[in-house]
């Protein structure tokens, strides 16, 4: 039998696996690519200098292998408001619920400056030059993990970089298949981070069949090999995994995360938009258990709501709060029950797809 892990998506990036990694976490995608997967290091909060500079570090360390970097190119938010200017449009009845959950739940002040002035959500400027280093460093997958990247395909195509986009909709993945992206991510409701209300199992299907020769990558509760032999008969040609990883033994998280995370099943986490202002899932938290009260104000669109936010959530990890402290976390956390080192992760997760379709098959593949 043909080795079913020996994907298009295999062929399209030469890799041994078609499992990746979306990290934040240097040491993490450096670990998942020499092991024979991919990762894509998240810099959608960095400066274009940062980029750079992790771009470089991890060139020198995966031996010619090629990796990827996520930015976040949202086209609805304000062109070029500073931090200070949008933190104004925030209205009273929101910046008073804040502070009620501020007192209920006595969170500190964050020791600095909230981190969010270089964040691509927050307008195009910041996103156009982080997604300026990524052509100049010539990084080999760019990927964009909220609105569109066709605009990019053709500067990209000409350097020789491919261009991946996330998707939670089917008609955003045709849209994006038509533009010419080299591979869609089809990510599902159980998804850590922002994701959209369409189900792992009907999205991943339902854009494999619109999606031709181009490959499409399941994202959204994988964890685990069988999550990873079932997205291959969806139709999906590999595996994007954010949640796997944050756990890891390499992980830099912070081990009071790492350890809720290890106890964490998929009924800790929750879906709403209080986080950013759009959809979101992490792990529940007073902070998304309040917004959720009756009498709790409409919650802002972006980037407004993360503004509101970022002061419980950097005030609850600047002082290392256990019971404040949320991640992004998606419905598979429930199989992430050990730190593992992550290429470790990578080699379970291949053995148990590969002897999921033995047990299918009644053959070794
Ligand atoms: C901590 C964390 C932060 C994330 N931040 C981003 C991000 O900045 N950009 C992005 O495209 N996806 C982000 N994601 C989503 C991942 O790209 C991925 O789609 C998601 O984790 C897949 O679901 P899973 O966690 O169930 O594997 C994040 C995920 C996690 C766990």
């Amino acid at each position: 039998m043909k080795n079913p892990l020996q994907t298009k998506l295999c062929d399209l990036l030469g890799i041994e696996f078609p499992i990746i990694a979306f990290t934040h976490c240097k040491d993490v995608a450096v670990a998942v690519i020499n092991a024979g997967g991919f990762a894509v290091l998240g810099e959608a909060m960095h400066t274009p200098e940062q980029i750079a500079a992790d771009a470089k570090w991890i060139r020198d360390r995966v031996e010619g292998r090629p990796f990827g970097i996520d930015l976040v190119l949202p086209a609805s938010v304000p062109p070029a408001d500073t931090l200070e200017q949008l933190m104004e449009k925030i209205p009273q009845a929101q910046r008073d619920f804040a502070q009620q959950i501020k007192e209920k739940y006595d969170v500190p002040d964050p020791k600095g400056p909230i981190a969010l002035h270089q964040w691509g959500g927050l307008n195009q400027a910041i996103a156009r030059a982080q997604l300026e280093v990524l052509l100049d460093e010539r990084v080999p997958v760019i990927a964009s993990g909220l609105g569109s990247p066709a605009f990019i395909l053709e500067r990209a195509h000409q350097l020789g970089l491919k261009v991946f986009g996330l998707v939670g909709k089917t008609r955003q993945a045709k849209r994006q298949i038509d533009a010419g992206v080299d591979a869609v991510i089809a990510q599902g409701y159980d998804a850590a981070g922002h994701t959209g209300a369409m189900g792992t199992f009907s999205i991943v299907a339902e854009v494999a069949s619109i999606a031709g020769d181009t490959p499409v990558i399941a994202a959204g509760g994988v964890t685990t090999g069988r999550h990873l032999a079932a997205a291959l008969c969806l139709g999906a040609a590999g595996v994007w995994t954010g949640t796997r990883w944050l756990a890891s033994r390499e992980s830099d998280l912070d081990m009071i995360l790492k350890e809720k995370l290890l106890a964490a099943s998929a009924d800790d986490t929750s879906y709403s938009t209080c986080i950013s202002g759009m959809t979101m899932r992490v792990l529940a938290c007073p902070w998304t258990e309040e917004w959720k009260k009756p009498g709790a104000p409409d919650v802002l669109p972006a980037p407004y709501q993360m503004l509101l936010s970022s002061d419980y959530l950097q005030g609850a990890n600047d002082h290392r709060r256990a019971d404040l402290m949320t991640e992004a976390a998606g419905q598979g956390v429930g199989f992430v029950t050990e730190m593992k080192p992550a290429r470790q992760i990578v080699f379970d997760m291949v053995e148990e797809a590969l002897a999921t379709f033995d047990e299918l098959t009644g053959e070794p593949a």
